[in-house]
């Protein structure tokens, strides 16, 4: 008798991690028959969680390898729902982008772009999205769009180690892209081939980018141009986060220590 096949039929055995019951298999080799004895439904779906972790582990050490700034920055590092203030006019833009973020399996094929005026939160809330998701280990790829076209222009430079060609290709196999600021990129017609590449190369994988902006979607038409502008809309959840702007605020009550010195 060995471990996994028998001649006779046993009773099973009792899975270690959840106590069931797993009975044995008849299988058919050579004309025999034989019993096997399969692993339980729950080290099975462990088994293939852990593969996925190391695939999805893979495949950002190959995003990273190709695309170097997809970092947030000190700003945004430590962006995240909790320390995300409810505020008037935030409520849709926040409720979407974390529903967003917990539900990406099944809600992740969509793509979203948030829009409103500087300084409201867009950044911070994609910026959620994306720890969010990096902790599930998802592949997630955050760049600002004037940062991305000024980083493929470098490597027009001799001697740069990324090529256009790692770039555009780093931007598509990510699970999320995340491009935040479209929109504020100064225009030409380079500029307008390469931002409908790297969303038209998304869409036909069927592969879903978060944008932020702060024109309103019928602007974006005229800054990305018509093809790209069809492409987003086409797939996207344009939401517009109606706050002011939370910069200002800030701002403000800094400034208000110093009200009593100057209604004296
Ligand atoms: N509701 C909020 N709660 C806490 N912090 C916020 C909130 N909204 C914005 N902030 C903070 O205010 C600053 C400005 O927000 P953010 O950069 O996300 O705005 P934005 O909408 O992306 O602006 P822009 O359109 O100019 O890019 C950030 O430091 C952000 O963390
Ligand atoms: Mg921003
Ligand atoms: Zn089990």
């Amino acid at each position: 008798m060995t471990k996994n096949g028998t001649d006779s039929h046993s009773k099973g055995v009792t899975c270690e991690h959840c106590g069931e019951i797993v009975p044995p298999l008849e299988i058919e080799v050579l004309g025999h028959t034989r019993w096997v004895q399969p692993i339980c439904k729950c080290e099975a779906d462990i088994q293939k969680a852990e593969l996925e972790v190391y695939k999805n582990a893979q495949r950002e050490r190959e995003v990273r390898e190709l695309f170097a700034i997809s970092e947030l920055g000190d700003r945004f590092e430590e962006s995240n729902f909790d320390n995300f203030d409810s505020r008037p006019g935030a409520e849709k833009a926040e409720k979407i982008a974390r529903y967003y973020a917990e539900s990406f399996d099944e809600f992740g094929l969509e793509s979203i772009l948030l829009w409103g005026v500087p300084g409201n939160g867009k950044s911070h809330l994609a910026a959620a999205v994306h720890n969010q998701l990096r902790k599930k280990g998802k592949v997630v790829v955050f760049v600002s769009m004037p940062d991305l076209l000024k980083k493929i222009k470098n490597t027009f430079n001799k001697g740069n180690n990324e090529s256009e060609e790692q770039i555009l290709k780093a931007l598509n196999i990510c699970d999320l892209l995340i491009i935040d600021d479209i929109g504020a990129e100064k225009t030409s017609d380079w500029v307008q081939e390469i931002v409908f590449l790297i969303i038209d190369n998304r869409y036909r994988r069927n592969k879903p980018i978060m944008a932020t902006s702060n024109l309103e979607p019928k602007e974006l038409a005229g800054q990305l141009g018509k093809r790209s502008y069809d492409r987003i809309l086409e797939v996207s959840q344009p939401i517009e986060n109606k706050a002011t702007s939370y910069r200002r605020e800030v701002a403000k009550k800094r400034l208000s220590k110093f009200d009593h010195l100057i209604n004296k």
